[in-house]
């Protein structure tokens, strides 16, 4: 079961699966060429602390919060229709004329389609730290992403939510990191050692 973040939608539904070697191959692991010799078969992994606003969220109807998002509240279902694990369809119009899943859509906006393909492996951990000084909940998501190259996945897909994404009136991004993590040791070794060759 999809679990849920912290503003009660399911989180990971459209997620690279670890058992699809094939996506993993192409979008996590780092290919030998694609960056430092020591990084062959490495990952950079990617981590933001994103406050949510849980107040601000919690007070704003069911239409709203699924306007944001771009899926429903109860199944995860794309606001375009179908069930959890349907595809999105972000051509599709409502009797209005308007597109289901909102321009603004968080989903819309970080979909490969939007971004030439991007995808990312995503693992979200949700944080309660207590209170802030004003008494409201300091909470949120410790979002993080592993993907062979950071300058065409994370960064052009966080720019693009950065300037659009309908959900940024509800999150604040409080940190961020980014870390080069080597290939796992072989027999005898040791992480890094890589580093260390000629
Ligand atoms: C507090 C912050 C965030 C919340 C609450 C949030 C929530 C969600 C939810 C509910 C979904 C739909 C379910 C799913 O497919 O997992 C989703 C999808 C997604 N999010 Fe986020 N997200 C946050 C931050 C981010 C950030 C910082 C990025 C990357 C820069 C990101 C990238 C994605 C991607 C790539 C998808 C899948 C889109 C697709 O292929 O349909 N999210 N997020």
């Amino acid at each position: 079961m999809t679990a849920r973040n912290l503003f009660g939608f399911k989180d990971g539904t459209a997620n690279v699966k670890a058992e699809d070697t094939t996506e993993i191959e192409e979008h996590v692991w780092v290919p030998k060429g694609d960056s430092a010799d020591w990084m062959t078969g490495g990952s950079y992994l990617v981590s933001r602390k994103i406050r949510m606003t849980i107040e601000t969220w919690d007070h704003s109807a069911l239409r709203e919060q699924e306007r944001v998002i771009g899926r429903t509240k109860a199944e995860g279902a794309p606001s375009s229709g179908g069930t959890e694990f349907t595809e999105p369809d972000f051509a599709k119009e409502g009797s209005d004329g308007s597109p289901l899943i909102d321009a603004a859509a968080h989903v819309r906006l970080a979909h490969p389609k939007q971004n030439d393909g991007a995808v990312l492996l995503r693992r979200g951990y949700n944080f309660v730290d207590g209170n802030d000084e004003l008494g409201r909940l300091n909470a949120g998501l410790f979002f993080i992403a592993f993907q062979r190259d950071p300058r065409t996945q994370f960064v052009p897909i966080q720019l693009r939510l950065a300037r659009n994404d309908a959900m940024n009136e509800y999150v604040r991004h409080v940190g961020s990191g980014i870390f080069a993590v080597p290939p796992g040791a072989k027999n005898g070794s040791y992480i890094g050692a890589g580093l260390f060759e000629n």
